[in-house]
């Protein structure tokens, strides 16, 4: 799917939908609005940023003296809290539901915005009791519920900064991370309900803090959500339900300058280490409400939406707690997984609270589809009426299944394109005004500037294809990585100098729409989530059986990528190591462990040798051959030509599972 050769075919789609003027009439994004960001892009940005509650306005949009280091609206005040929930109770929309909770095991809880503001008011003070206040990082490591948003805005609240931590990586990942920005707190939970069964979250932090690893830890606050037996370290841990007890309902948000620190969110680059992304608090909100709005074509008082990433994504960051939030939109939060008890539980959810905006991954769309839409037909889908694609490519096939049979043929899908580091939204469709074209994420939103380079940097034209870059700052870009400027500068802004390179490979279609292809640098996309092949090859030879190791990503029909790896074993491991198949269920168990169960490969095979180039670097290119069952491509630049030679007779002798 992402190799250029299909998307060459892709760009040939010639099935073209042209909003319905019913829906053009009432949306959101009027017609003139790529106009009127154009005729003057900074005061675009300055009357979306308006409409936020500022503590004390701004009178400054940009300063990019200091590139690439950005400063919106930086001489003005807010606080990102107050701008989610009092501001929605002051104005008199304290009654309406913020958040629809369900449970996997089926327990249900609502919060209107005056009962969220007043828990998040009482989880401020908590979280100030323990001594937390403007700048000091929190780590947060909970399942999906109320409480990941609830802790999430109490530390925006305080002017903290908060570092989510998704519940599916490992101890090992969460120490890495915990250390990295030197969290003062941990917030977990006993566990959380998966797949049916309570699945334990807190001997992960348990294990993260053990022995003293992470001196900067001074407490951890503890949700009981399972009720399942949980060890406990009395000088450290506290439970959540005992402080918010004995807290206060009053609290007043102070206003903290634009520029200062909301969260950082750690994603996998090109090296081993991930990087920790920082996002501010001004440019954040402003865009992240700005495109929720747009994008969504959101009516907060009549849309139910509901957005199924997970909060330790930035997904869950933008589009589950602030861009929902900040617009005084009725969500609904899932705790477990699609298939629990049944197959059919997340059409059965959008018939349950008529959800009208829904927002999911094309990887979820390509496993509903594989299972047949005898499933979604049973439900009523009728209340949708806008749907939403994150995280990878969509196939064409899957964007029509999800259009005829999640949106009845009628709803508009906006398949949306931005990243980490992004924060927000940068490229997709908006509803009632884009003649759709299925697999295409369009074009650059009203007040971001984008195009596709060649090698050189020169902008190409409609029907080429290059590398995807952003030209001019936007307001929710990442202000850098977390105490590493150098990494920022060379990792994003080195490549194309003044431009801000993604990573992402991208095409132009004859009529300007931007077709993304995937990454061209080694980091993997699966099932939406980004994995670097550096951090599973440092997983893996920090075994001890593994000498070398080199790990690809293979097309995965489902998955769009998967993680196949290459490994060499020590010699004098071999006969330890065993045969292909134990082999294959240690390493494959050991990644899992070391971080996370989403970062095991389909598949190990072991190698006499890895293919390498005079210089050393492992040409990649060919093991995605070897793990796509493809015939080898060009050798000629390797330093021992017949080293693949070697690999292919040695997995045709010796096919591992
Ligand atoms: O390769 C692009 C892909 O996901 C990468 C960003 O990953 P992450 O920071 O984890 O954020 C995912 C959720 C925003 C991008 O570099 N990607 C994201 N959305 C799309 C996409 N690829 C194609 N189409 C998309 N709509």
């Amino acid at each position: 799917m992402n190799d250029q050769g299909s998307i060459s075919n892709l760009l040939n789609e010639d099935r073209h939908f042209a909003p319905d003027p019913a829906f053009t009439v009432q949306a959101v994004a009027q017609p003139g609005i790529y106009e009127e960001a154009q005729a003057d892009r900074l005061a675009f940005w300055a009357k979306q940023a308006k409409e936020l509650h500022w503590h004390k306005p701004f009178n400054h949009v940009l300063d990019w003296n200091d590139a690439p280091f950005a400063r919106w609206f930086y001489d003005g005040q807010l606080n990102v809290a107050f701008n989610c929930l009092d501001r929605h109770v002051i104005e008199g929309r304290g009654d309406r539901v913020a958040i629809h909770f369900e449970g996997e095991p089926g327990d249900t809880r609502s919060y209107t915005y005056s009962q969220l503001t007043s828990e998040v008011k009482k989880a401020a003070n908590v979280l100030a009791s323990l001594g937390i206040g403007q700048g000091d990082r929190v780590a947060i490591y909970l399942p999906m519920i109320p409480e990941a948003a609830i802790a999430m805005l109490a530390v925006a609240r305080l002017g903290a900064v908060h570092s989510v931590v998704f519940g599916g990586f490992s101890a090992e990942a969460l120490h890495t991370r915990i250390e990295d920005a030197e969290a003062k707190l941990v917030i977990t939970a006993d566990g959380g309900f998966r797949r049916g069964a309570a699945s334990a979250l807190k001997p992960a932090v348990d294990e993260a803090l053990a022995g003293g690893k992470c001196p900067s830890v001074t407490n951890v606050l503890v949700v009981q959500r399972t009720g399942q037996e949980t060890a406990w370290n009395p000088e450290l841990d506290l439970w959540w339900h005992d402080e918010m007890a004995k807290a206060s309902q009053e609290h007043e948000a102070q206003g903290f300058d634009a520029e200062n620190p909301l969260f950082i969110l750690y994603t996998s680059g090109t090296t081993g280490k991930p990087k920790g992304i920082l996002h501010t608090s001004g440019g954040y909100l402003t865009q992240v409400a700005y495109t929720h709005k747009n994008v969504f074509d959101l009516h907060a008082d009549t849309d139910v939406y509901w957005c199924t990433a997970d909060v330790g994504w930035i997904t869950g960051h933008s589009y589950v707690v602030y861009g929902p939030l900040a617009n005084g939109a009725t969500q609904v939060i899932y705790e477990g997984t699609p298939d629990s008890p049944h197959a059919g539980r997340w059409w059965e959810i959008i018939e349950k609270y008529g959800v009208s905006i829904f927002y999911t991954a094309p990887t979820a769309i390509r496993s509903f589809m594989k299972q047949g839409r005898e499933i979604p037909d049973k439900f009523n889908l009728k209340s949708l009426r806008v749907l939403g694609s994150v995280g990878e490519p969509i196939n064409p096939e899957a964007w029509m299944w999800y259009r005829d049979v999640i949106g009845g043929g009628k709803c508009p899908i906006v398949d949306t394109w931005w990243q980490t580091e992004t924060g927000a939204i940068m490229i997709s469709p908006l509803p009632g005004l884009t003649t759709l074209t299925p697999g295409s994420a369009q074009l650059a939103l009203p007040g971001i500037n984008m195009a596709v380079v060649n090698d050189d940097g020169r902008e190409l034209e409609n029907g080429h294809g290059g590398y995807l870059v952003i030209t001019e700052p936007w307001p929710s870009m990442l202000r850098g990585i977390w105490r590493n400027p150098d990494r920022y500068k060379e990792g994003y802004w080195s490549r194309f100098p003044s431009r801000y390179f993604a990573g992402d490979g991208a095409k132009l279609d004859h009529e300007g729409n931007l077709w993304v292809l995937g990454r061209v640098d080694d980091v993997l996309n699966v099932s939406g989530h980004r994995l670097s092949t550096a951090e599973i090859e440092s997983a893996l030879v920090s075994h001890e059986w593994v000498a070398e190791a080199a790990v690809v990503g293979a097309t995965d029909e489902l998955t769009g990528q998967s993680p196949v790896a290459f490994v060499i074993l020590r010699t004098d491991q071999i006969e330890a190591a065993g045969d292909d198949k134990n082999i294959n269920t240690v390493l494959r168990n050991w990644v899992a462990k070391e971080i996370g169960p989403i970062a095991k490969p389909r598949q190990i095979m072991v190698v006499p040798e890895l293919p390498k180039t005079r210089s050393g670097k492992i040409m990649r290119r060919l093991l995605r051959d070897v793990a796509e069952q493809r015939e080898v491509g060009d050798t000629t630049t390797l330093a021992d030509v017949g080293v693949m030679s070697l690999i292919t007779s040695k997995l045709a002798t010796g096919a591992s599972d």
